[in-house]
């Protein structure tokens, strides 16, 4: 079912809504002046929880539960905007600023006014300039407008918005390693207690959240709450911007309603218009590269994240990639693990010399064709000691392609390890203490 109308990606309903003056006419900023000028924070925070809006970023963590964390009285209070997008898969942020620019920089307005900040940053993944560049202009034309600035609209509330661009690390979209970035320091994740609502940027109370997110709270301060939740489902209300990619038609990004199944997105001709060459679906990664993987067996799984989450997976960032019989399962692992190896930011033992290991066997037995049995119980024996000991989520993150390929398609490696017959020598033991010898 296609969407009448859209939440975040307007520009689909109203082509020109990048430009200001377009924006403004079609009510942009006017849920800003409302908030303003007739609601507390109190009770801004109280409509995002009642509309159940959840984190786009990943967790699907409640935002207004989260806005609530915040200790009461303690001040300055930062509001970060997470645009880092670095999740492999992940491309809905980067459109929402390419299309609909000033929906972010309103939501993050409001917001602010909700936690009741001051100073709000904009955290962008360094490769994306250009759009750094929009956001810029958009933040310009709301300061001209009195939107932004000193006294806003004459209600004595202040609040500064700052764009900051990282240097293109995954890692630093992890909310605390960002913190540590934006604070000019290496972008490595802080321990957890303290959470960043009760300490965060500059040891202060701090709110993180998505693009999407915020791009969300405009809307639902200006249409209300129920007509927020005649989008999707009870316990994940309002829609998704699905990146859509792999073997499929029509890749791109797609709003959709919570609840649609993974069939319907793959297969409808509105959206990805099914798979390249009629080839059946072998594997979906329904949330990005951290999310384990699903298989054609699965395509029932309604898109939500109480859905996913009882498929075995995640629905994470929305990002489903979608690959087709061609691909091998310890090749896909490779590829991805190769990605978190590069990512790990060295921080912890379990995720450094973990995701180095998994790619170094990987590679032997994915891509030279050479593997024991005793490599394929290192690779368990790597994912297992890795599972629940890294310091932050990439490095148990890095554990799922892995984990999935072996579990799903244990077949796959036995049959390189068959393949591979007397051609390669010793036991995985041995096969590893020679690398360590050659590192
Ligand atoms: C390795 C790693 C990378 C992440 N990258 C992003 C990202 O690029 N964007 C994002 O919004 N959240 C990312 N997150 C999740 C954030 O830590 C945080 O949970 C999120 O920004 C909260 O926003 P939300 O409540 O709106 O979902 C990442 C988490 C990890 C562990
Ligand atoms: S799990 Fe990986 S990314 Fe996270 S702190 Fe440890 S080394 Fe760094």
């Amino acid at each position: 079912m296609a969407l009448t109308e859209h939440i975040v990606m307007r520009e689909l309903d109203i082509p020109d809504i990048g430009d200001y003056a377009v924006y403004r006419r079609n009510g942009g900023w006017e849920a800003f002046r409302k908030a303003l000028k007739e609601q507390t924070p109190a009770a801004i925070v109280q409509m995002v929880k009642d509309a159940g809006l959840r984190g786009r970023g990943g967790a699907g963590f409640p935002t207004g539960v989260k806005w609530g964390f915040l200790p009461k009285g303690v001040f300055p209070r930062y509001l970060l905007c997470n645009c880092d997008e670095s999740e492999p898969g992940t491309f809905n942020n980067h459109q929402i600023i390419d299309r609909n620019p000033h929906q972010l920089i309103e939501g993050v307005a409001i917001s602010a006014f909700a936690i009741e900040s001051n100073t709000a940053y904009i955290y962008m993944r360094g490769e994306f300039a250009a759009a750094a560049i929009t956001l810029e202009q958009a933040i310009a034309q709301a300061y001209a407008d009195g939107f932004l600035g000193k006294n806003i609209l004459g209600t004595g509330y202040d609040l500064d918005i700052y764009v900051h661009r990282g240097a293109g690390a995954y890692i630093c979209g992890e909310e605390t390693a960002l913190m540590e970035s934006l604070e000019g320091k290496i972008g490595q994740p802080r321990l957890k207690p303290p959470f960043p609502a009760v300490a965060g940027l500059y040891s202060k109370p701090t709110i993180i959240n998505n693009v999407e997110t915020l791009a969300n709270v405009p809307p639902i301060i200006e249409k209300g709450v129920a007509w927020y939740r005649s989008f999707g489902t009870e316990k994940s209300p309002g829609t998704k911007c699905f990146s859509l990619s792999g073997h499929i038609n029509r890749p791109g990004n797609y709003e959709l309603p919570f609840g649609l199944s993974l069939r319907e997105l793959i297969y409808s001709p509105e959206y990805g218009g099914g798979m390249k060459g009629d080839r059946p679906v072998k594997i979906v990664i329904p949330g990005g590269a951290s999310a384990p993987w699903l298989t054609n067996s699965q395509l029932d799984t309604p898109l939500d994240y109480e859905g996913v989450a009882a498929a075995g997976s995640m629905l994470g960032s929305g990002a489903v990639i979608v690959l087709n019989d061609t691909v091998k399962a310890p090749h896909l692992a490779y590829k991805m693990d190769e990605f978190f190896k590069h990512e790990s930011c060295g921080k912890c033992t379990p995720c450094r010399e973990g995701t180095h290991w998994l790619v170094k066997v990987l590679h032997r037995v994915a891509e030279e064709g050479h593997a024991t049995e005793g490599d394929i119980k290192t690779l368990h024996g790597i994912y297992n000691q890795m599972a629940g000991n890294c310091f932050c989520l990439l490095g148990e993150s890095a554990v799922m392609p892995i984990k999935s390929a072996l579990t799903l398609f244990a077949d796959e490696f036995e049959e390189i390890v068959a393949r591979s017959g007397n051609g390669h020598v010793g036991n995985g033991k041995h096969a590893i203490s020679l690398e360590l010898a050659g590192r």
